[in-house]
């Protein structure tokens, strides 16, 4: 395989969005910090949504704007509209998101509005964009099922991708939102987006809700795909899918990739400081398997 992997890290966006103990904006920083010093230098740092909605993501201005110190990294932020556009731009997002849906059922849960009306809104969104030179990066959630609406077509996600494409964005990240997928699903699902679009710019984002995310990747891998959406300790989830837990956890991905040779750039001692700095805040260690060892080999080994 190919040796060359793009981690984009959705720890302080889609890690935090959905946990009940608030997390300070400092604190939000400094996991920022950690996560690039080990060597992520993409990482999605908050969202401009209504606080009414997700209130952890309030005062990703103050978190972007704090994080504005950190050179080369590339920081990403959600907006869905043009009102989260505008706030985004202001705190001097240079990189933005929109998110839509392969199913009707979670597009009116997570944005409260049809998958047809979130293009609607994105449309404005991606002409500002192109106009101030902003990258514009293209999520699908439920691509291997959804809560509401079950089983999704190939079809329908790949049509959706066009249709993100064909707006203007530069990478289409395809989400198993809700962790179900198995790896002949996805691999059917890549093939269908990917016999559209260019597979270089497309990303796996994949929950690790039933455990298959790891595998789902390799299979993703094995279609050519090379950028990987994870979050640190397996942090993550979306409150508006029943059901739904972390991302798949950036040690587990980094500990595949590193043994199959493939250099993430990534120091593992220094991720896994981030994510048990992380844990600590929340109250709970990671969920992460390979955090897990790490931090019971580091107990043995200090006699503790
Ligand atoms: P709406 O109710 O349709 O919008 O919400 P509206 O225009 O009618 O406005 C309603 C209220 O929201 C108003 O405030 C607006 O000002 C405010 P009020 O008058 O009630 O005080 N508002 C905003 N405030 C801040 N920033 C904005 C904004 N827009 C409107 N941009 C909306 C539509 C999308 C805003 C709402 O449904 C929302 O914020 N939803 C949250 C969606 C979300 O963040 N979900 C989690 C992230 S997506 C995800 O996790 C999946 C992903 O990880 C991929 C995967 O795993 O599949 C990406
Ligand atoms: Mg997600």
């Amino acid at each position: 395989m190919s040796n060359q992997v793009h981690i984009v890290e959705m720890g302080p966006r889609d890690g935090l969005q959905n946990e009940k103990t608030p997390v300070s904006v400092e604190a939000r920083i400094a996991f920022v910090e950690a996560l690039v010093a080990a060597g992520l230098n993409t990482v999605e740092v908050g969202a401009f949504v209504s606080p009414k909605a997700i209130p952890q993501m309030a005062s990703s201005d103050a978190v972007l704007r704090g994080a504005g110190h950190i050179k080369d990294a590339e920081f990403h932020v959600l907006v869905p509209n043009e009102k989260g556009y505008d706030a985004a731009r202001a705190a001097g997002a240079q990189v933005v998101s929109v998110f839509a849906a392969a199913s009707e059922g979670f597009s009116r849960a997570n944005i409260n509005c049809s998958i047809a009306e979130s293009i609607e809104r994105f449309k404005p969104v991606l002409a500002r964009a192109k106009t101030d030179g902003v990258k514009v990066r293209g999520y699908i959630s439920c691509v291997l099922g959804c809560p509401f609406d079950g089983e999704i077509k190939p079809k329908a996600v790949a049509d959706l991708a066009v249709t993100l494409w064909d707006l203007g964005c530069y990478e289409i990240s395809l989400g198993d939102t809700i962790g179900v997928g198995t790896p002949l699903k996805a691999r059917e699902m890549l093939r269908a987006v990917g016999a559209e679009l260019p597979v270089a710019n497309l990303a796996m984002h994949f929950h690790d809700t039933y455990g298959q995310a790891l595998a789902n990747l390799y299979a993703g891998m094995e279609e050519g795909v090379r950028v990987i959406d994870s979050a640190a300790g397996g942090l993550g989830g979306c409150p508006y899918a029943p059901g739904a837990t972390g991302n798949v956890a950036t040690e587990d991905v980094v500990y595949m990739l590193e043994g199959m040779g493939v250099n993430t750039g990534v120091d593992m001692e220094k991720l896994l400081a981030a994510t048990n700095e992380v844990a600590g805040l929340l109250g709970r260690p990671p969920v992460s398997r390979v955090a897990s060892a790490l931090n019971a080999k580091r107990k043995r080994l200090s006699g503790l």
